[in-house]
């Protein structure tokens, strides 16, 4: 399809929003930002440039680029006293709950970004969010490993410094692998933005009341965090884990189909795509090439191409249109470079930041914007008197 996509006059819309950043045909299995699909971005642009462009409504020229990515790494460092913050958590806390904490907790310490109707602030808040994200995320899991923090250097690139602060010593120099750099960047790219799930509309309508900026972010981590969205990338590759080998897939296949049995395929099915999620092509391919170029062979991935194989020939999830969605093989990725599965969905969250601020930037720079306000469908009792409760 070309040109612009607009709603048909006839179409009664669910919608809660009107949005320019991402376009999603579930059926058709397309995934657009800002009219860009998403494995071109994923193949051929980067992480810096995809924020640019969902801030900024274009892709950036080289100068645009440039100054983007400097004023991003302007805010890298973290106040020290949110470094004490970390203290106070327990060393085996889930790195997702320092993140939702650390991030909840910057409401508390820009104060020079947080008014909402003046634009500059939004932006500042915004590079503030993004760029402070990959530090609070490496500190997470420096923190869950007993490590020493690592100050951001921002003589590399945003995921070059992001993977030095999470994987780098005191003791010794961190060189930069270009293969895990290309394959981390690709990660973010295709976690970017995904137009109004369940996370996205909670900061939205976080965002909606005028709320914090950083404290709308944090209630989108919240959200993130939950198994049957974000937290299935950990899920996942748990499940996969506990597979084992292929000859076991019927018995988890025959788990998934059983009404009676809460088990989900996890990095399987979604609320829209009905057809394969794109992202999950793009990392099916990553996989098979990140493993290969870091001379790791990992039987994880067999199972879940098998898993794939399976379930893709079953009636069941053939009527139910059930695909494996982004998070069905980002976990081996994540895995092959050396992250524990606890912090899966701190990464997700990192990558979603920008498509979070991206869309709070576009609902509060709105002048019609209205708080948001879900009805229901009543469902209890009509109207009756009350009873003294020595009378009941
Ligand atoms: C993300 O919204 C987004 O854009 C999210 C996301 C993003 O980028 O922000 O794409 C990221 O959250 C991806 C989804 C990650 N979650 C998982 O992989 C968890 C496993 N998936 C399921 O829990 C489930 O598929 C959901 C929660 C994602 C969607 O669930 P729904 O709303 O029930 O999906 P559906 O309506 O399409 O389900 C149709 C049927 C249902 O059975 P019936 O009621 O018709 O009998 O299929 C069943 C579902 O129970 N089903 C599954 C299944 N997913 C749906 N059965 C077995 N295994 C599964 N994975």
């Amino acid at each position: 399809q070309t040109g612009k996509f607009t709603y048909d006059p006839g179409f009664t819309s669910t919608a809660s929003c009107e949005s320019g950043l991402t376009y999603i045909d579930g059926d058709a299995g397309v995934l657009l930002h800002r009219g860009y699909p998403i494995d071109q971005l994923a193949e051929q642009s980067s992480f810096m440039e995809v924020a640019y462009l969902l801030l900024n409504h274009e892709l950036p020229n080289k100068d645009e680029l440039d100054k983007f990515t400097y004023t991003i790494s302007r805010h890298t460092m973290l106040h020290e006293q949110l470094a004490t913050f970390y203290r106070g958590f327990r060393r085996d806390a889930h790195p997702m709950a320092i993140m939702c904490g650390v991030v909840g907790a910057l409401s508390a310490f820009y104060h020079d970004s947080t008014d909402i109707t003046d634009p500059q602030q939004r932006m500042i808040a915004s590079h503030r969010l993004i760029a402070k994200m990959p530090t609070i995320a490496a500190m997470a899991y420096k923190y869950s490993v007993g490590q020493p923090f690592l100050y951001p250097d921002n003589s590399l690139s945003y995921t070059g410094n992001f993977l030095r602060m999470t994987f780098g010593v005191p003791a010794e120099e961190y060189e930069v692998d270009p293969v895990i750099e290309a394959a981390m960047d690709k990660i973010f790219i295709l976690h970017a933005d995904h137009e109004q799930n369940a996370s996205t509309s909670t900061v939205r309508l976080a965002g909606s009341s005028g709320a914090n900026p950083f404290a709308c972010i944090a209630a989108g981590i919240a959200c993130l965090w939950g198994p049957a969205h974000g937290g299935a990338n950990e899920a996942a590759l748990n499940m996969l884990r506990e597979i084992g080998h292929p000859d076991r897939i019927p018995e988890y296949i025959a788990r998934a189909k059983n009404k009676d049995d809460p088990f989900r395929l996890m990095g399987f099915g979604h609320r829209v795509y009905k057809n394969f999620d794109p992202r999950a092509k793009v990392l099916s391919k990553a996989a098979t090439e990140v493993l290969d170029k870091l001379g790791i062979s990992d039987p994880v991935l067999d199972t879940a191409r098998e898993l794939e194989r399976i379930a893709l020939s079953d009636q069941y999830f053939i009527d139910k249109k059930l695909y494996p969605n982004v998070d069905f093989y980002s976990g081996v990725i994540l895995s092959a470079i050396g992250f524990p599965t606890t912090m899966f969905t701190v990464l997700f969250a990192l990558a979603r930041t920008v498509g979070w601020v991206a869309q709070w930037n576009e609902m509060i720079s709105d002048p019609d914007q209205k708080i948001g306000r879900p009805r229901q469908l009543y469902t209890g009792p009509t109207q009756r008197d009350y009873v003294p409760v020595g009378q009941r």
